[in-house]
């Protein structure tokens, strides 16, 4: 069975086509990052005209790399929610116009959903249940994976995401926009102990990176040497240090709770290298197995949507032309 999936929800316009829900045929996204840098975030209202100019194009490429006949492809996903309603109704509205002219069904998916996936795609051995850390730019979540399509939420932010927090701090840094990966590249040689944070202690598995955030800009305004490279590099190393052990810590924590063996992490900010080898060596300790997509499938891409959308499909959980784009979704609702 071949899907065509489509992601629009944030900055990325993404198009892949995915055959039986494991192979990735074709995957081509543009990202509309310089558009919105000089803004130092998403501008919604850009990001949805930027996806009108992307997505004719980006569908084009990803069918010629794909190398196969249009007739071929059986259905179409789209993400539906969460995400920026302008740019998701972009995918939405092609996604529909192309299941009514082609005569095949529309499967709306929760892009949270398929941030999870993403980890089918080169682990092949990864079957649920089994906990998943969904760290990106919007989201924070830690979740249980039931089955392919029900998921339970075990935690998240209260207040900003992760990717957020690592962006705010990178763009007051002067490292531009979405920084977060910059960010990590000067804490790779910044010393993680010069600057102090502390985790909140909260009464369930849920984050709070607020006080994070507020104690970092803190540190920036009192700076005497804010332009120094060991400044920079300092304060990114001690505030990724902390992040990624709490992330780690409750990530540890809910697998001994629920007790499953199985823990994975997926979207934007689990590309990062620190993180994953902080996870890895708890993993070792505890004797749980650890999986985690490459890079280029933790940042949105329709690859992820392709793959969920086929174990929704093969659960019937089918939309119709009536789909919709919603703001806000939990992973928890049915698609
Ligand atoms: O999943 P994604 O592409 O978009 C959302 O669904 O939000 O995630 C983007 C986020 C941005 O906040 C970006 O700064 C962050 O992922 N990110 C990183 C790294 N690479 C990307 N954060 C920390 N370290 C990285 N290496
Ligand atoms: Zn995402």
């Amino acid at each position: 069975m071949y899907i065509l999936a489509i992601e629009s929800s944030c900055d990325d316009t993404s198009g892949a086509i995915v055959e039986n829900g494991s192979k990735v045929i074709s995957c081509v996204t543009e990202s509309q990052r310089r558009l919105h840098n000089q803004f130092g975030g998403v501008v919604p209202e850009v990001a949805a005209r930027g996806h009108l100019d992307s997505i004719f194009r980006v569908m084009r490429k990803t069918l010629e790399h794909a190398n196969i006949n249009i007739n071929k492809i059986d259905a179409v996903a789209v993400t539906f929610t969460p995400g920026l309603i302008g740019p998701l109704l972009v995918g939405v509205n092609f996604a529909k116009g192309f299941a009514l002219a082609r005569g095949i069904p529309v499967i709306g998916v929760n892009h949270i959903k398929a941030h999870v996936a993403a980890n089918y795609i080169e682990n092949s051995e990864l079957t649920p249940p089994f906990l998943c850390l969904v760290v990106s730019g919007g989201h924070t979540s830690l979740i249980k994976i039931i089955n392919y399509t029900e998921f339970i939420l075990i935690g998240q932010t209260r207040d900003d995401a992760v990717g957020e927090v690592f962006d705010k701090i990178a763009r007051n840094l002067g490292l531009g926009y979405p920084g977060g990966a910059a960010l990590d590249k000067l804490a790779e040689i910044g010393n993680n102990q010069k600057f102090k944070f502390t985790i909140p202690r909260l009464d369930n598995l849920d984050f709070s990176f607020s006080g994070m955030k507020t104690k970092a800009m803190q540190y920036m305004q009192n700076a005497q040497n804010f332009d120094s490279e060991a400044f920079k590099n300092d304060l990114a190393a001690s505030v990724r240090e902390t992040i990624v052990k709490y992330l780690t810590q409750n990530l540890i924590l809910a697998a001994g709770i629920l007790n499953i063996k199985k823990i994975s992490v997926a979207g934007g900010v689990a590309s990062n290298s620190y993180l994953k080898k902080k996870i890895y060596e708890m993993c070792i300790k505890k004797g749980l197995e650890f999986y985690a997509p490459s890079p280029k499938y933790c940042t949105d891409n329709a690859a992820m949507i392709g793959i969920q959308g086929y174990f929704e499909y093969i659960n019937g959980n089918i939309s119709d032309l009536k789909l919709n784009a919603y703001a806000s979704g939990s992973p928890e609702s049915k698609i």
